[in-house]
Formats: structure tokens, sequence, C-alpha cells
């Protein structure tokens, strides 16, 4: 039977125990038994597919990863504790001293961290590309770059990158494509449809959706994820099994979560475009976004964050957030409760300020993670905190 992504994903689950349940029962082992020396060698020997220790594998990881595979129509796959450990081991697992690893300026802060403090320590150059000049993607290709990282929609600035040029450019110069997926999540774009090798995600975002769990994963290609296996399985950034089983019942409803996330905000965007006290509003499905016509080439929806930028700067940012009455002040996205942040002052602190001016962090920032409340109540409570600020 040929089924939908979406269907098989829901319908994927570990075998039924003689116990016959109808949801997965958690698997919280850390290791498993063997009936005798020689299939336990044979498991060690990698000539049988048999957990052996949950560092490894473990029936609840196995199934969150499976799905995650056919939802981004990967090879494979190896799901981490957190979204961080997911993107350090993509980088690790793959890049040797003396290789060159080419990134969009924007990224998430902490990925800024291990680019700049950590990849240099072992050799490994790194250089910038600005997201608001494509061309410079091909210029900033050296012999020895290896890969080429990128987030589309950027955090928090909601730049578009064109997925499809850097991945023809990476196809060409037979560079390995690597893309943090997190915002659009694999039911809002393909990234596998442009040629990326790799894709990495925070599942604590939308893929929880319910701001309960911690937890990362890298898909891709087989050969590239049995590097971050091998890597994942001798350093330790094991998914728990309660988080992979959390994670794995989420990615059930995720599709008609999105559905209403995007369609909120979508609201929420244009109903806040006009407003006097915004000098700017930022969400990838308006015709007024810099990089429209690439957002909807490449995504199905626009996704679940809008962000602004108030015209009283910081000082109106503070004063906004201090006015909200119902959503949350919180560091997360992607919850099913509405959250605004200020990403200046907390996610990407540690960059100065010249490196949050050049990728579009303005101080006075806000973005709001629009969760799953009546749209009416979340604009009211916006509407309110801006007419005080
Ligand atoms: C785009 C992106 N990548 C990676 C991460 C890191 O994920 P985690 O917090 O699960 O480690 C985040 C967290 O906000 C993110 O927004």
């Amino acid at each position: 039977m040929n089924q939908d992504a979406i269907t098989r994903a829901i319908r994927t689950q570990i075998e039924r125990t003689g116990e016959m349940e109808h949801s997965s029962p958690l698997y919280l082992t850390s290791s498993f038994c063997f009936d005798d020396a020689e299939s336990m060698r044979a498991a060690f020997a990698d000539e049988s597919d048999d957990n052996i220790y949950s560092r490894f594998s473990n029936p609840n990881v196995n199934e969150f990863t499976d799905k995650m595979c056919i939802l981004e129509g990967a090879e494979a796959g190896y799901a981490t504790a957190s979204g961080m450990s997911a993107v350090f081991a993509s980088f690790m697992a793959v890049l040797k001293s003396g290789d060159h690893l080419l990134c969009c300026n924007a990224v998430f802060g902490s990925t800024h961290t291990i680019i700049t403090k950590y990849l240099p320590r072992y050799g490994i150059e790194y250089s910038y590309v600005s997201a608001d000049r494509p061309e410079e993607w091909e210029t900033s290709i050296r012999p020895n770059t290896k890969m080429i990282f990128l987030e589309t929609p950027t955090n928090p600035g909601l730049n578009i990158i064109d997925l499809g040029h850097v991945g023809a450019l990476a196809k060409k110069h037979n560079i390995i494509f690597n893309v943090d997926n997190c915002f659009a999540t694999p039911l809002g774009q393909k990234p596998v449809d442009y040629g990326a090798d790799l894709i990495v995600h925070s599942a604590t975002k939308w893929l929880d959706g319910q701001g309960r769990v911690l937890g990362g994963i890298v898909v891709g290609k087989k050969d590239l994820i049995n590097d971050i296996h091998l890597f994942c399985r001798s350093t330790g950034p094991a998914l728990s099994p309660f988080n992979a089983w959390v994670l794995s019942k989420s990615l059930e409803t995720l599709d008609v979560r999105m559905e209403r996330h995007c369609a909120n905000a979508l609201f929420i965007a244009q109903s806040l475009e006009q407003h006097p006290k915004i000098a700017f509003l930022k969400y990838p499905f308006l015709p007024s976004h810099p990089q429209y016509d690439i957002a909807v080439k490449q995504m199905k929806n626009g996704g679940g964050i809008v962000c602004f930028e108030l015209k009283g700067g910081l000082e109106s940012g503070r004063a906004f957030l201090n006015n909200l009455k119902m959503l949350s002040v919180t560091a997360n996205l992607g919850d099913t409760r509405s959250i605004a942040s200020h990403p200046a002052s907390t996610t990407h602190g540690k960059l100065t300020e010249q490196e949050r001016a050049a990728v579009n962090i303005t101080p006075g920032l806000i973005r709001i993670s629009v969760g799953l409340e009546q749209r009416d109540d979340i604009l009211n409570d916006l509407q309110q905190a801006l007419a005080a600020c």
C-alpha cells in the first residue's frame, strides 16, 4: 500500500509485545541481554541489529528515529540528547583538522559558539556567508571546503536561504550539505529535495511541541550517519528512552499542530504588520518579507514564528515583555503556549553587538512563538502590550 509519509510516521511503532498494547511500551533499560555468547559476539561485530546498550540504540529511540527518517525522506538517523549535541556530532564526526566549514552567519547562538570557539581548536577552519548576500556562497568555497551548514528560516531573524541554490553549489563542488531544519520542521520543508546530505533538528521545539523534553536528531545519508553513530556511541550524547517515547508520540500530532501554529502565526503577522508601534515585522509567508519568493518556493507554510522590531528600540522591547498578560516570557519556542522573547539579551547575548547587527538582530527585536491558543486571545494580549509600551 502506497501510504503518505505522515500516515506511515503515525503508524510506525515498536513491534507489539505479548501484552498486545496499542501505545508503545517504554524500554527504560541501560542494556539488553543475549541468549548466548555467540549472539552477543555477533551483535558487537555488527552482524545483527540486536540492541546492546542504550548509548548505542534503544527501541524507543529507534522508533523516534524511524519516524523522523520517514518524515524527512532520509536513509538513516541517530537521535541525541539535545539539538546542540546533534549539531556538534554532525560537525565532529565528519570534519577533520584542515577542513573548512562554510556557514550562514545567521545561526543559533550556541551553534555560533561551537563554530567560532571550539572547531578552530581542532584545526577546522570556518567562514561565514551573509544571509542577505547569496552570491557569497560560491565565492566563499575553498579547495578544502568539506561542509556547508545553514539554518532556514534562521533563528531569530527569519532570513530565508535558498536551499535549491546552495544545494546545487554543494553538489557541484562535492561538499557535504548540512541543514538545521528546526524552524520549518520536516512538514514545512524537505531539505532532502534540495540535495541535503545531513539534516539536524532540535526536537525540543516543534517536534515535542509541548515544552516538556530536550532532544535532537541527525538524519541523512547512511554512510555519514554511520560515522555519526560511531562518534555518538563512543562519546555518549544518547537520547533517553523516556524522552524518545515522548517525542515519538508527539510526532503523531505534528501535522495537525503545525497546521494550527502556522495559521495562527499568519493571522498574527497580518494583523500586526501595520501596527504604528512596530518598525518592521517579518513572517516568511507575508509578501513584504524580503525573501518571500524563496519562502513560498521551498516551504509548505510560513512556520510558527513571527518577529518584529519595536520603534522604541531596547526600552520599548523590555516594556512590551513586562506588559504581556498571557504570553509566556521564556527562552523556548515551539510550544502549545505562545511565547515572547528578546534575543539580543538572551539566546544571542554572547554575540557582540556588531555580530548581532550582521544577522539582523536589532536591540528591540521581539520573537513570538505562536501557540495553539485561540488566535484572538493571542492577538489581544499582543495588542494590549503594544498599546502600553
Ligand atoms: C535553530 C536551532 N538549532 C538548534 C537549537 C538547539 O537545540 P537544543 O536547545 O535542543 O539543544 C536551537 C534551540 O533553540 C535552535 O533554535
